[in-house]
């Protein structure tokens, strides 16, 4: 406007000229009569107006060139028709259009993009279309712009001028196609892991499902995707998979399970299913991310070997019953022919020709006595395979030992003995059967008494110590005693070295050991003596027929 004030002298003393010259005009051709100020008033009007639009609009055109000028970009202008009225600096040193020439050339355009850019230039003046395209810069590069076109409309919507913008996104489209190529790299590896990959999103219904799984199903592909996956679980674990996904769901879990899963052909296929969430920064869900992993062969192979071990275990078992029945036989004989021979010399010291009381009452009490150790040998066996199932309880298996060790100590009542103990207070409470862990340790304990006391008048000295190992829990009895010629057939039934022992003491402690899933073993003691050492489980582990059987929703690995 300041402009336009400064003009306004210009403007008027040109307008004062043309009309002083009019007017002189008509002064001689209407010899000054009133036509010629008429004239001379129109004329001088007419004149001041034009000069004045002409001036207004070259200002205008000016401010227009500033503005465009000072775009952070390459900026245009165009009047109603579309051709270029002015194009800023950068804009013509980037696609290097010369001083006085408003013409950009089409070889500035990348081949593949001309075409749709010429259309889209050709139609932008007069509408608010955007569009992308790459242009030759200085530099002999591509640039990627954006465009953008504002018409400008008078008021009767006619577009009088457009101004354009192209911006420079080269930046952004190299970020886009790193995050593609990332992505697509991303793809490739999880197409390639040769497991079963499932993302699903909040609801659970599937979203994307890798190539693995694609081959894994076949045709019937695409109804996994979205909430059709239920489909393909084996109908016996339908029911459980399907609430575990809605308490998984509901609860913002992992869910970890086995589960049967129907190949392309029909086959069912164990999979041990592991899937977790994905939280927003509030804490929600916003996806499951999954893993399947094909164990079918494992489980088979697992079955196999538990079949073969039972087998082996059976096979094993009758072996060792007929060298058992054999050692029976023996042991129950020998008192039984004890019983015979007494009773014979009973009955001729009973006989009228030799009659002596005395000497059969001492035949009957040596028959009592044969018969007891009989019997004593009888339950002992009964007790071997009683085959009772362990009546399990949590026990502090410390306290059991406390327990045992004051009954030893009530029993051998012998000054050299010291019982020296190391106990872990941290071993959880465990499941067992309290009777039978008693029985066990009394037995240990009183082994290792006696191996000591054949010792003759050294000092008696016990060890006893418990701690956790992994996933159970060791119980060691250490002593100075005699020490093991063999440590492995002190477990054999009748295996004694003792005048009044019987042999089955350590026989009944594996069995009971292996009714709860443990480990008893012995050992030399370094020092001198033996180490008898036993196992507890503290977790039961899974079995296989508790595979596909609903457990805990973390299902420990097979
Ligand atoms: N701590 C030990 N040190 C040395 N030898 C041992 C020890 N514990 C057991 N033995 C050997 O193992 C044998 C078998 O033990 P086991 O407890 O089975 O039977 P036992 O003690 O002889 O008789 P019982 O049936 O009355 O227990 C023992 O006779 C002994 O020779
Ligand atoms: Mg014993």
């Amino acid at each position: 406007m300041d402009d336009l004030k400064s003009a306004k002298p210009v403007i008027f003393a040109v307008a004062l000229l043309v009309t002083l010259f009019i007017s002189a005009c008509a002064f001689l051709l209407f010899e000054g009569g009133i036509l010629s100020l008429f004239f001379l008033a129109i004329t001088s009007a007419l004149l001041g107006g034009s000069i004045h639009s002409y001036y207004r609009e070259r200002l205008l055109r000016k401010t227009e060139r500033g503005f465009v000028e000072n775009i952070p970009g390459l900026g245009w202008t165009s009047d109603g028709g579309g051709r270029i009225r002015s194009m800023n600096s950068r804009m013509r040193e980037f696609l290097q259009v010369p001083r006085g020439s408003l013409v950009v050339s089409p070889e500035s355009i990348h081949p593949e993009d001309k075409y749709k850019t010429l259309d889209l230039w050709g139609q932008q003046h007069r509408s608010e279309k955007r569009g992308t395209h790459r242009l030759l810069g200085p530099d002999g590069r591509y640039h990627w712009f954006r465009s953008a076109v504002h018409p400008i409309l008078d008021q009767s919507g006619v577009v009088v001028s457009s101004w354009g913008t192209f911006i420079d996104i080269s930046d952004l489209k190299a970020a886009e196609d790193a995050l593609r190529s990332s992505e697509e790299n991303l793809r490739t590896i999880l197409d390639h892991i040769p497991e079963n990959i499932v993302i699903a999103d909040s609801n659970g219904e599937n979203e994307y499902s890798n190539q693995h799984s694609m081959i894994f199903y076949g045709s019937m592909f695409h109804e996994v995707n979205g909430s059709g996956y239920h489909k393909f679980i084996h109908p016996d674990d339908v029911d459980e998979y399907v609430a575990d996904t809605l308490f998984c769901i509901e609860n913002a879990v992992p869910m970890n399970r086995l589960v049967r899963q129907r190949r392309y052909d029909g086959v069912y296929r164990w999979f041990r299913m592991r899937v977790n969430p994905a939280f927003d920064e509030n804490g929600k869900v916003v996806r499951w991310y999954g893993l399947h992993i094909d164990i079918d062969d494992e489980v088979k192979a697992m079955a196999a070997l538990q079949d073969a071990k039972d087998k082996l275990a059976q096979a094993s078992e009758y072996a060792s019953l007929a060298e058992l029945a054999a050692s029976i036989a023996h042991e129950v004989n020998q008192p039984l022919a004890a019983v015979v021979t007494n009773s014979e010399a009973c009955q001729l010291w009973l006989s009228a020709e030799s009659l002596n009381l005395d000497r059969a009452r001492t035949n009957v009490s040596r028959i009592v006595r044969d018969a007891k150790g009989a019997a004593d040998i009888v339950s002992r066996i009964r007790e071997l395979f009683a085959k009772k199932a362990p009546h399990k309880e949590a026990a502090d298996i410390n306290n059991l030992l406390n327990e045992m060790i004051g009954l030893i100590l009530k029993k051998y009542s012998d000054k050299r003995l010291s019982i020296s103990m190391d106990l872990d207070e941290h071993i959880p409470l465990i499941e067992l059967d309290r009777v039978q862990i008693q029985q066990l340790m009394f037995n240990i304990l009183r082994n290792g008494v006696e191996a000591m006391r054949e010792n003759g008048e050294v000092p008696m000295r016990l060890d006893i110590s418990s701690r956790v190992a992994g996933d159970a829990a060791i119980v060691r009895v250490a002593d100075n005693g005699i020490g093991l010629a063999d440590s492995r057939k002190v477990f054999e039934p009748f295996f004694t070295t003792k005048s009044d022992g019987m042999g089955m003491g350590l026989s009944i402690c594996r069995t009971i050991v292996d009714a709860h899933s443990g480990r008893l073993w012995a050992e030399a003691n370094p020092s001198r003596g033996a180490v008898f050492a036993f196992e507890l489980p503290i977790h039961d582990a899974i079995s296989l027929g508790d595979i596909g059987r609903r457990g805990s929703r973390d299902q420990p690995d097979v």
